[in-house]
């Protein structure tokens, strides 16, 4: 008799607009060898384009509307309830733009993944862009970490790297992050779906070993 396959590490993805980076993921989950199931899109906004992304392709929504909640822990026990229903072992958030708490974070350690548009430890919170232009920096780009207790603060697993040209706005810029974090975030969720990235006490297994400085897809 053959025995069953393994089952599918199941993935639940955060968004609250767009949602070009849950493009990318479905884009992904959807090639035959994709060792992993996105099973729901969670939003904190009804309005969410994500939502309808993740509706064309049969993926189950869910909505958890933070102005419906006098706290940020009520927000984030919603939120929790809902994510648990699902049952996953990967939480991945694709521009979420909102502030988790200590026991949300906790909760979930380990599993949790955020895309941060600036080469990490550079430029934690937001206005990247700026930020890096304002700096006169020769190349910025987009990493991809665990989610730990401090904002943009966990480890960091794989960076891509954007070379700024003379001329480059903000938007210009966040174009090219982009179309960088839709190549980099699905070969990182590969990654741990396969179950080749841990996350140590503050640092990263990468197949077994400590990663040292985290991946860098250079810019060409
Ligand atoms: C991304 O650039 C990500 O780095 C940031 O928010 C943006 C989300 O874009 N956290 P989208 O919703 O995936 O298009």
């Amino acid at each position: 008799m053959k025995a069953d396959p393994a089952p599918q590490p199941r993935i639940v993805i955060l968004a609250s607009g767009n949602g070009s980076n849950l493009q990318a993921l479905i884009s992904a989950s959807q090639e035959r060898d994709f060792p992993g199931k996105i099973v729901a899109v969670g939003c904190n906004r009804p309005q969410a384009f994500a939502l309808e992304r993740a509706a064309q392709a049969n993926i189950e929504t869910f909505v958890v509307d933070h102005t419906k909640y006098d706290t940020r822990d009520d927000f984030d026990r919603a939120l929790m309830v809902e994510i648990l229903r699902h049952n996953p072992d990967l939480i991945v958030l694709a521009g979420f733009m909102r502030i988790l708490t200590t026991d949300f974070v906790r909760a979930f350690r380990g599993k949790l993944l955020n895309v941060h548009p600036s080469l990490l430890p550079k430029y934690t919170g937001l206005n990247t862009h700026q930020r890096a232009l304002d700096a006169g920096d020769a190349i910025h780009g987009t990493s991809i970490h665990f989610v730990t207790e401090e904002l943009d603060g966990g480890p960091v697993i794989a960076q891509a790297e954007v070379q700024i040209k003379p001329g480059d706005t903000a938007e210009t810029l966040a174009e090219r992050v982009q179309a960088k974090e839709h190549l980099l975030y699905p070969i990182v969720v590969r990654w741990l779906c396969e179950g080749r990235v841990q996350l140590g006490s503050d640092f990263v297994l990468f197949d077994g070993e400590l990663l040292k400085t985290p991946s860098r897809l250079p810019d060409n």
